[in-house]
């Protein structure tokens, strides 16, 4: 099936929403946040306890799994869901992102991006046609279509070349797209430009997807550009579709994306941090290899209903992540992850409620950005 995004409930106040979006692989209630599995798994943390913590759907990297283990491989093995036995929704983004932050190893055209592998160097071609390819045999519920994301900072008439791009390939992409258990996202740039955002928006949508990716923001730019772009962006999308911000996850942005009428969002950020040592709680971040937390016997949130915080202390934390065991950052992995996961069951039940702006309110004003 196509996927089919129901609106279920406007906010008064915001531009925020609940809805629902039917997949292949089951109905996801929306805001979502959806962790990142690049390499055919959510780093550290089992598709069991995925399910556990809460998620609806994962994300793939097509230029990751192109490379290693391939897509011909990943297709023979029954497609992505069997491959990595996950058989909830699964997003793939096109590799649009990753090449570009190749800077030294592609070389772009119209054609499509030449670029080194960064594992052994040996040289490949992504043409939108050969990225369809590709994302049809991984198999993933959503597509991304193939965009040029330009950097930050960028001289205005290259961001014009990225947007103008962008529009080609997305045609491209639509065209070379066959997959009726698949639905193909068309994706909106134009920088930090007001005027090109519109632009953008209005050729991408011109081509009628079934969902919509926001790309070419949080690159680095302050976040009141990035909340500037959502504002002008979001109206120009049909209320009907959904709409994905690429790449955004830390909490503070996850709410505020939400108050402009954002559906999605990924991000690696929570499994990252969690790596080294740093948590999330209603407070803001916190970094659990500190001395202060060698004798805190205490849960890293004590209102947290993840397993971490239902078993193991801050202290144990601490030490499992100074000494470098693999618990410790599974441990923070998961909590992360239910942080964010849990943050948007919580903004959804507050839109439902009507208490959506109360809600935003009270995270700001015990959340330290
Ligand atoms: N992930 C974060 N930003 C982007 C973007 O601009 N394009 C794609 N394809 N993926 C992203
Ligand atoms: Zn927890």
């Amino acid at each position: 099936m196509q996927v089919k995004y129901h609106l279920v409930k406007k906010d008064e106040i915001t531009a925020a929403r609940a809805g629902t979006l039917e997949t292949t692989h089951g109905k996801i209630d929306t805001p979502v946040f959806m962790p990142v599995g690049t390499q055919a798994t959510v780093k550290t943390v089992s598709p069991e306890e995925l399910k556990d913590l809460g998620a609806e759907i994962i994300l793939g990297n097509t230029y990751h799994l192109y490379l290693r283990p391939g897509h011909d491989l990943i297709a023979e093995a029954g497609g992505l869901h069997k491959f990595m036995h996950w058989d909830r929704p699964i997003l793939t983004d096109s590799g649009g992102f990753q090449v570009f932050s190749l800077n030294e190893l592609r070389k772009i055209s119209d054609e499509g991006v030449l670029f080194r592998s960064h594992i052994d160097g040996s040289s490949h071609l992504f043409t939108p046609e050969k990225v369809m390819e590709i994302e049809m045999a991984l198999g993933a519920d959503i597509a991304m279509a193939f965009d040029e994301c330009a950097p930050y900072p960028c001289d205005v008439k290259d961001v014009v070349k990225a947007l103008e791009r962008t529009t080609r390939w997305a045609a491209r992409c639509k065209e070379a797209h066959h997959h009726e258990d698949q639905s193909l996202f068309g994706i909106i740039q134009g920088g930090m430009v007001r005027e090109l955002r519109e632009r953008s928006a209005q050729e991408i949508t011109a081509l009628d997807f079934p969902g919509y990716g926001i790309g070419g923001l949080s690159v680095g730019e302050p976040k009141y550009l990035m909340y500037e772009m959502l504002d002008c962006t979001v109206p120009l999308i049909p209320e009907d579709k959904p709409r994905y911000l690429m790449g955004v996850g830390s909490p503070d942005c996850l709410v505020e994306g939400v108050a402009r009428g954002i559906d999605m969002f990924d991000c690696v950020l929570p499994t990252r941090i969690a790596r080294n040592g740093t948590v999330f709680l209603p407070t803001g971040k916190l970094v659990i290899r500190n001395a202060e937390y060698a004798r805190d016997f205490a849960p890293l949130d004590e209102s947290c209903g993840c397993y971490t915080c239902q078993n193991y202390s801050r202290a144990y934390i601490r030490h499992l992540i100074r000494c470098n065991e693999v618990l410790g950052i599974r441990l923070t992995s998961i909590h992360n992850l239910h942080f964010l996961v849990n943050l948007m069951k919580q903004i959804r039940r507050a839109i439902l409620e009507g208490g959506f702006y109360e809600f935003r309110e009270h995270f700001f004003a015990h959340y330290m950005v």
